[in-house]
């Protein structure tokens, strides 16, 4: 009992320090089980949302040298989006799903009552072999997803997010020191902005602290769980699932959010933590478990896949809900 109060005095300190030195819609490292939700909610700036009724259109950019099991596991994860790909076959149907996940998102209206699509489409993917060097900051980011349109590598689009996604070897401003991944927007060819995020494989750099509960980050003591695919692509998993949803929902820094417009907590980072039911600090809530590996997931996915996915704020329940 007093180990785990001391915890949660720790992450609410931990909470508020980096939450002062982030920025836009950061993915904070998953230390906090308690959500900051509890005590405030997320609430809507009256800004616009990415609430086409179109699907959402994704565009990564492997950023590094990536294994092909690496680049098929988050493929999958943006393919499960869509629900025919979702592997509920029969025995499975009712089970818990990326689609399903998903759902709580089309609770997010702009100003006109319009609700942000329910279909997430993976359009293009491409690669780059680190034309910007291996230390790399966030206006680089920004110029780099500018660049791969005004070449026509990438198509503008205004209804997308753009993800640029780094190497385990890879440093970015940040990256590991307050962030595990950012969401923000930028001016194309003048004619409007578009959104992109950066999500980078923490496994060698900080594993603890971007890719917790599957690497330990409460001290010697934890044990981490194991991890369906590997640790350093669930926690990819993890973080691209907050800076998506993050994204399309505040894109420009005035929809959805909690606290300060610098430094805000958003649709999932305002859930951090959470995973399923009974979350505290240092339990990351009741999951699945295979019984085949052990590895602890929380949703199925495309061709079979299980993936971790954290809980989201729900502005109509006013809660966090887990898949
Ligand atoms: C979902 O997948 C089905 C079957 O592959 C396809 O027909 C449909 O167009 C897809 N939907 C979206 C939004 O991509
Ligand atoms: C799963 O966990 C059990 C109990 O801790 C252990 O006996 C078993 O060897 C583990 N299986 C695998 C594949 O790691």
């Amino acid at each position: 009992m007093e180990k785990k109060s001391l915890l949660f005095s720790l992450a609410i300190i931990v909470t508020f320090s980096l939450a002062s030195c982030s920025s836009q819609g950061d993915a904070l490292p998953n230390k906090k089980g308690t959500s900051p939700a509890q005590f405030s909610q997320v609430r809507y700036h009256g800004g616009p949302l990415l609430a086409k009724p179109s699907p959402i259109n994704v565009y990564l950019i492997w950023y590094g040298a990536f294994t092909r099991k690496e680049r098929s596991t988050i493929t999958d994860f943006f393919v499960s989006f869509n629900s025919s790909n979702s592997s509920t076959t029969d025995s499975k149907r009712g089970q818990p799903t990326v689609s399903k996940w998903w759902k709580t998102i089309q609770s997010y209206k702009d100003k006109s009552g319009h609700p942000i699509s329910g279909s997430v489409r993976l359009v293009k993917i491409i690669g780059d072999k680190y034309s910007l060097g291996k230390n790399i900051k966030r206006i680089q980011i920004a110029q780099l997803v500018e660049k791969k349109i005004e070449s026509n590598t990438l198509p503008v689009d205004y209804n997308a997010v753009y993800f640029v996604l780094t190497a385990k070897d890879v440093a970015v401003e940040r990256f590991c020191i307050s962030s595990c991944g950012f969401h923000d927007n930028t001016n194309i060819l003048t004619k409007g902005k578009v959104v992109f995020a950066h999500v980078g494989d923490s496994s060698s750099q900080c594993r603890g602290f971007c890719a917790w509960p599957y690497a330990p980050n409460y001290g010697p003591l934890e044990k981490p769980l194991v991890a369906p695919n590997s640790v350093g692509t669930d926690g990819m998993v993890v973080n691209i699932a907050t800076v998506l949803a993050g994204a399309v929902t505040n894109p420009f820094r005035n929809g959805y959010y909690q606290g300060y417009d610098h430094a805000p907590l958003e649709a999932v980072s305002a859930c951090a933590g959470k995973f399923g039911n009974g979350a505290y600090p240092g339990f990351p809530g009741k999951l699945l478990v295979d019984r085949a590996t052990n590895a602890s997931y929380n949703a199925y996915g495309a061709n079979g896949r299980k993936f971790l996915l954290p809980a989201m704020w729900d502005p109509v329940r006013l809660s966090c809900n887990v898949v």
